[in-house]
């Protein structure tokens, strides 16, 4: 037991108990044993490459490369992605995609290279297979990006699961980025990063890696171009990633190198080239379009560990209400429930809740309720009865039910990579509507098994269904979460098929985004967690998943009003606008940190609301395009190593640039801009970019800038859209797509294209249309013409 599961242990016991603490001491032996029973040693292993190229046999797309010792299917799907397995893997079955493979690009053709090498050509990328092995991935002018040493592999002497590891050499320019929510990025420096979904137990700062969401996408930005690259296996594994450096006069360059090293799965993988903006197309096309929040969830939700009580739920949205603050949500935490149970409603303490779910929504405000995976272990327990009849629960390698612990005490864990299970535990959000929750925060699904010693989560060898195919926890463990957002999502779809489910969860894996967003967990309750938390956000939008954000004022103790009012006002910025807090941590609401600090939060909340109908775009476009609501500052300039590097920034779309405070003792901050005008959105003052500017950051506000051009929709005072223009830079033009969508329906609004440009002294804004160009449907501000 080292220090850590120490206090995670004490912290177990203290939230529930001695009789907890104890269960946790038996859940960690009862984890060994089963590993020692379930998973025999492997024995003496041999070390394997695929050896000289045998021969070639083209397909569609590209074709199969036999070696020696392995064969290489390497295929161009109509979307530009490559794909690549080694030994027979083929892209299915696999938990990211979001259907079928897509189909080969029947113009690319594999042909012979120099050196007996062999090549693959297509529109946006040409692949190179040296003939032992390595596989190089060139943009079309012919600069390599990427180049795979032959992968090695280590399989036990007798037969059985491959371990392997594939070295990689990137650009000595290039920055990683991504791997799923990383507490210490966005940009991933040198260091060994984990692939196994992770509760920290503790809350968490930007040292503490891995973290609940972990996934093998990398993005790689380089001079030459960006791309992103899938190593589709759900093993355990890690990544270790060195930055390259450029000599310096005659000297060399040093590559910056990533190896991988994964447990076992197959070694596939799929490479996306070209912007950053088609490389996340790409890559929504292949693992799915992001599920699209309802336009409620884009506003102030409030949540709280212990709210207790009906009454106390009331009190704090009358608190909010009172203060004419704007309110959009409230979640209910595992305090709600019956002992903890998922699916139960604590009668007592909670009367009426659909009375108060009623109340609320007739005021605009929604319920929204946690979700635990892990079922109390005991006959007379509905859920736990009704899960036995279909055998949903895991079992370890003997056949017995895996119990572990979690937050009701000794529990079993539904097998969420079983179809039927998923159907099964679809069903029970009915029970939930029921009870007037609109929305649904998935939680300790690692899982999470509360362990006095070892790790948090089941045993290695725990046993799934994995749609069919049989296998255990080592395989099944990343994507359990995955499962349980299928679940929930497919189950919601059955229950209200008029209405979009609204769903966040605190694990997950590739393609999580089809079934809705996440948090960033547990953040620690300092500066650092608070840089932290943008990490997050940020680096899960570079891996597809556009909907997330922190648990603002941090998950533990209790901020300093300044650090409160810091990350509400970045909170105000990022899709998921959450206050939370845990059970024994001080308050959140706003009103308690002093007037000063309750006025700029009131500021902060009426700007996120003014500015919904911006958000609710931004949600349309992530779900077409694939692009993230909050972006790095390199987005649109990938070339610019100034801005690579620039982690404190960020583009909210296209047209704000967000420069949140992240110190304490701040009111002026340094905020890179990329090419082009900007405006300060509070005194409208114009700044020319690529520049570095000093910018005022009073405790009243963040710098926020608005692009030059930008045409960005907002809720007018009476609560009608509006478009609020800036004034494109003299003799440029500028323009903004606007989508209108205040519900939750499934309907498609069109996409709204505006354009403007300057007519002597004015500023003309006009819709663009299939006849042309006509006036706008809603009244237009033009800003930005004071510094003119
Ligand atoms: C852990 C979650 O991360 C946190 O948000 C929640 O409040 C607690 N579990 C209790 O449910």
């Amino acid at each position: 037991m080292d220090g850590r599961d120490l206090v995670r242990s004490v912290k177990a016991v203290g939230s529930t108990g001695a009789a907890q603490g104890w269960r946790t001491v038996r859940a960690a032996w009862r984890r060994r044993r089963a590993d020692a029973a379930g998973l025999p040693p492997r024995g003496a292993e041999r070390a394997r490459v695929p050896g000289p190229v045998l021969d070639v046999e083209p397909g569609p797309g590209g074709g199969l490369v036999r070696f020696t010792r392995s064969e290489l299917r390497i295929t161009v799907a109509v979307n530009g992605a490559v794909f690549w397995g080694w030994d027979g893997a083929g892209p299915e079955p696999s938990y990211a995609l979001a259907d079928r493979s897509p189909r080969p690009d029947p113009r690319a053709v594999l042909e012979p290279d120099k050196d007996g090498a062999w090549r693959v050509v297509a529109e946006r990328v040409t692949v190179v297979i040296s003939r032992n092995g390595a596989v190089e991935v060139r943009t079309p002018g012919g600069v390599t990006l990427r180049r795979d040493l032959p992968p090695r592999w280590w399989e036990p002497v007798g037969g059985g699961r491959a371990r392997w590891m594939q070295r990689s050499e990137v650009a000595a320019d290039a920055r990683f980025f991504g791997l799923g929510g990383r507490a210490s990025g966005p940009r991933l420096r040198d260091g060994t990063y984990r692939l196994w979904n992770t509760d920290p137990g503790l809350a968490f700062g930007p040292g503490d890696d891995p973290l609940y969401i972990t996934m093998p996408v990398q993005m790689v930005v380089a001079d030459a171009a960006t791309h992103l690259v899938f190593h589709d296996s759900t093993w355990d594994g890690s990544v270790t990633l060195r930055e390259g450096e450029e000599g310096a006069g005659s000297g060399h360059d040093r590559a910056g190198t990533s190896e991988l090293r994964m447990d076992g799965g197959p070694l596939r993988c799929w490479v996306m080239v070209g912007t950053p903006a088609r490389v996340l197309h790409a890559w929504a096309s292949l693992t799915g379009a992001a599920a699209l929040p309802p336009a409620w969830a884009l506003g102030h939700h409030h949540a709280r560990w212990g709210f207790g009580s009906e009454q106390e739920v009331r009190r704090i949205v009358a608190g909010y209400q009172d203060r004419g603050l704007p309110l959009d949500a409230v979640h209910l935490d595992i305090d709600h429930f019956d002992a903890h149970q998922v699916f139960t409603v604590d009668r007592e303490r909670f009367p009426k809740l659909p009375v108060v779910a009623e109340e609320l929504r007739r005021d605009g405000i929604r319920l929204v309720s946690i979700v635990d995976p892990a079922v109390k272990a005991e006959a007379g327990n509905a859920v736990y009865d009704s899960g036995s009849e279909v055998d949903a629960f895991v079992r370890d390698s003997a056949g017995k039910l895996v119990r572990g612990v979690v937050w009701p005490g000794e529990a079993v864990y539904p097998d969420f990579t079983r179809a039927r299970v998923r159907q099964w535990w679809g069903e029970f959000y009915e029970e939930r509507l029921a009870q007037g929750f609109a929305g649904f925060w998935h939680d300790m699904n690692e899982p999470v098994s509360f362990t006095a010693f070892g790790e948090n989560t089941l045993p290695r060898s725990a046993r799934h269904d994995l749609e069919g195919r049989g296998g255990d926890h080592r395989e099944a463990h990343n994507v359990y979460a995955l499962g349980m957002a299928r679940a929930g999502y497919e189950g919601l779809r059955e229950l209200t098929p008029r209405g979009r489910p609204f769903i966040f969860s605190r694990s997950g894996w590739a393609g999580m985004q089809r079934y809705g967003g996440t948090w960033s967990g547990d953040v620690a309750t300092d500066w650092p967690g608070l840089r932290a938390s943008l990490s997050l956000v940020v680096g899960l939008g570079l891996c597809g998943v556009p909907y997330s954000g922190p648990d603002v004022g941090g998950f533990d103790g209790s901020p300093s009003p300044e650090l409160y009012l810091r990350w509400f006002q970045l909170g105000a910025y990022l899709p998921l606008f959450r206050t939370h807090a845990s059970l024994r941590a001080g308050r959140r609401e706003p009103w308690e940190f002093g007037d000063d600090v309750l006025e700029h939060a009131r500021v902060a909340l009426v700007e996120r609301r003014r500015l919904l109908p911006y958000f609710v775009t931004l949600a349309h476009l992530a779900r077409r395009t694939g692009a993230p609501y909050v972006r790095p500052v390199w987005w649109g300039v990938p070339e610019d190593r100034a801005l690579r590097d620039c982690e404190d920034t960020f583009l909210l779309g296209d047209c704000l640039l967000v420069a949140p405070v992240l110190d304490p003792g701040t009111d002026r901050r340094a905020v890179q801009l990329p090419r082009g005008r900007w405006y300060d959105t509070v005194t409208e003052e114009a700044y020319e970019g690529p520049a570095q500017v000093l910018l005022d950051a009073p405790m009243s506000r963040i710098p926020v800038l608005a692009r030059a051009g930008a045409v960005v929709p907002v809720r007018g005072d009476d609560g009608s859209l509006e478009l609020e223009v800036w004034a494109p830079a003299g003799g440029r033009t500028g323009g903004g797509l606007v989508v209108r969508d205040t519900g939750d329906s499934w309907e498609e609004p069109e996409i709204e294209r505006y354009v403007t440009r300057w007519e002597g002294q004015r500023v003309v804004v006009e819709r663009d249309g299939e006849n042309g160009p006509s006036e706008p449907s809603c009244p237009v501000r033009v800003r930005g013409l004071r510094t003119l």
